[in-house]
C-alpha cells in the first residue's frame, strides 16, 4: 500500500480522453470507484464513455444529468453505474440516489460532480481531475485517494504508460 499516487497525462482532443477512459476501464475490477471532476464541458462524460467502451459496455452511455444514475449491464454479469450528481439539489439528497446499495453490489462506479457528495464516497477511490487547458486541450490528473494495493497502482501506471 502506498500513501499517495498521483498521475497526470495530457490529452490534445476528446478521442485521446476517451481513450484514456479507455484504458482505465480495462483496469477496473467490480467495487472500484471512479471520481470524475472538473468544470462544465471539461469532457467528464467523454471520459466516462471511454471507461464504459473499456469494460465492454455496448449500449451507447449518455449523460445521465436527469435521472442522475444510470446503469449498464457489463460482460460477467456485474453491472456498470454512471452517476452525475451535478443537479443534486442538497447533499442529504444523495442519500435517497440510495448509491450505498450500488456500494455494496460490487458494481463499478464513474460518477461525476463527486463535489456535491464531498466525504461520503467510501475509500479507496480513483479521483481523475481535468483541467481545460486550452479549446481541446486537457489535462488528466489521476490521483487514489486512500489506499490501493500497489500492484493495481503500478499496473495502471503501466497501462497509462504506453498511451
Ligand atoms: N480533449 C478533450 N477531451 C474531452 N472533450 C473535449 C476535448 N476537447 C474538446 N472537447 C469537447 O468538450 C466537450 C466535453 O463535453 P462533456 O464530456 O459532456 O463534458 P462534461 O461532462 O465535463 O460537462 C465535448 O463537446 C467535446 O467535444
Ligand atoms: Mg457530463
Amino acid at each position: 500500500m502506498i500513501a499517495a499516487w498521483l498521475l497526470e497525462r495530457i490529452s490534445i482532443d476528446e478521442a485521446t480522453t476517451r481513450q484514456i477512459g479507455a484504458t482505465l476501464g480495462r483496469w477496473l475490477q467490480p467495487g472500484d470507484i471512479v471520481a470524475v471532476q472538473g468544470p462544465l464541458g471539461a469532457g467528464k462524460t467523454r471520459f466516462i464513455q471511454g471507461i464504459a467502451e473499456g469494460l465492454g459496455v455496448t449500449e451507447p452511455v449518455q449523460s445521465p444529468s436527469f435521472i442522475l444514475v444510470q446503469a449498464y449491464p457489463l460482460p460477467g454479469g456485474r453491472r456498470f453505474y454512471h452517476v452525475d450528481l451535478y443537479r443534486l439539489e442538497n447533499p442529504e439528497a444523495v442519500w435517497a440516489l440510495g448509491l450505498w446499495d450500488l456500494f455494496d453490489e460490487m458494481a463499478i462506479i464513474a460518477m461525476e460532480w463527486p463535489e456535491r457528495a464531498a466525504g461520503l464516497i467510501p475509500e479507496p477511490y480513483l479521483r481523475v481531475t481535468l483541467i481545460p487547458l486550452g479549446d481541446t486541450v486537457r489535462q488528466i490528473r489521476m490521483e487514489a485517494i486512500g489506499s490501493f494495493p500497489l500492484e493495481r497502482l503500478k499496473t495502471l501506471q503501466a497501462l497509462l504508460g504506453s498511451e
